[in-house]
């Protein structure tokens, strides 16, 4: 249902935002199903018929979180003809960052950009950190706090993976997705409209690195434990994905006068074709809108939405002026959506 914010979200904006360009970047090897079953007990059928994920991208030992991100950032700059110094802020969405708390891995992406003039920061929302950083650049840019904003989704997932545990290793890979955000708009009507963000951290544990921040620091013993690594309740996220999903569809089309048909692409977190078929199901949705790419990439947690945008944009799937919803869902438990014209 609408929250209060809505009232807030419908004031009349200074400027409006719009998507200008997309970049995105994954590491060259590339690990197929058949080479996880070497390492535990599973197979590519059992991860293939569950998920719908046959690959995942693996970055390189030292590799980081802002490693991907410039990459991915370096090609969304030069689509969009913007030069780093005209960039006011850098979000990165991240649950990988290169250092745990400080510095933001924004920060080292502004200073390998060279962007002398952009305020930095990293936003934690896990799977819905892409989603959370549209609107927060959307903020940013109706407000006139900022002209451009440069923002990525960045994960390193295979460092935090617990590599023995097969219920979650086998559904994450990484990859950074990045857009550049602007003040403005297209002769087709490009423009961010709506967003709309959830959170239940009720959930908090079912999706979590439990070790490692000042809740439950360190200690000798754990630095060897699971606990420093990702766990999940794979069943109780996937009963709190598909309603989340349909929930964010169904407002962000209900608030603003449209339906389903109005449509051209939902473009949802990539984590599991079975949540996106199922809510599609439940709520009586095309499933041929709604973009999938997870067989390639697996999870990739905050970089999964703007690596699908790319893919769709390079692919000639997106064309400027086509209506398109957002989906993220996942850790904290967070969920929400964006509504744009492309
Ligand atoms: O961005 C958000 C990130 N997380 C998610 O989106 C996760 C959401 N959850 C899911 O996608 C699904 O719950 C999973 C893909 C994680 C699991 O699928 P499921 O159909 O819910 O399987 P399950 O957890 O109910 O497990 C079924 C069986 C179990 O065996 P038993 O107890 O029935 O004998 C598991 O031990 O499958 C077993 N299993 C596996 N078998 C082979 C779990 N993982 C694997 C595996 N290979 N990798």
């Amino acid at each position: 249902m609408p929250h209060n914010y809505n009232d807030a979200n419908r004031m009349k904006p200074q400027m409006q935002a719009y998507v200008r360009s997309t970049g995105a970047y994954v590491p060259p090897r590339r690990m197929s199903n058949d080479e996880l079953a070497q390492l535990v007990d599973t197979s590519d059928e059992w991860i293939f018929s569950h998920t719908g994920i046959r690959y995942r991208h693996i970055a390189a030992e030292g590799v980081a979180a802002s490693d991907l991100a410039v990459e991915a950032a370096r090609i969304a700059l030069q689509r969009a003809a913007i030069e780093p110094d005209e960039i006011d802020l850098i979000l990165v969405a991240t649950s990988t960052p290169d250092y745990l708390g400080l510095p933001a891995t924004a920060c080292i992406v502004q200073d390998r950009l060279k962007a002398g003039k952009a305020a930095a920061m990293d936003l934690v929302a896990a799977c819905t950190g892409f989603v959370y950083g549209l609107q927060t650049a959307r903020a940013f840019v109706e407000s006139g706090a900022a002209r451009t904003v440069l923002l990525i989704g960045s994960e390193v997932y295979s460092q935090i993976i617990n590599w023995q545990d097969r219920n979650s290793c086998v559904l994450f890979g990484d990859g950074a997705g990045a857009v550049v955000v602007s003040a403005g708009q297209t002769a087709e009507g490009s423009r961010i409209i709506d967003g709309a963000l959830y959170s239940r951290g009720q959930g908090a544990e079912s999706l979590a690195r439990l070790a490692g921040g000042s809740r439950r620091p360190l200690t000798e013993d754990q630095r060897a434990s699971a606990e420093c690594f990702l766990s999940m309740d794979g069943r109780s996220v996937y009963n709190f994905a598909v309603p989340a999903l349909v929930e964010t569809i169904q407002t962000l089309l209900q608030r603003n006068s449209l339906s389903f048909d109005d449509l051209d692409w939902v473009v949802p977190h990539q984590a599991n074709v079975r949540i996106i078929e199922a809510a599609a199901k439940r709520a009586g949705f095309d499933p041929k809108k709604f973009f999938t790419n997870i067989a390639e990439y697996a999870n990739t947690s905050a970089a999964s939405v703007p690596i699908a945008l790319d893919e769709m944009w390079r692919n000639g799937l997106l064309k400027r002026g086509q209506t398109i919803i957002t989906v993220g869902f996942g850790g904290g438990l967070t969920y929400g959506g964006n509504l744009l014209v492309w």
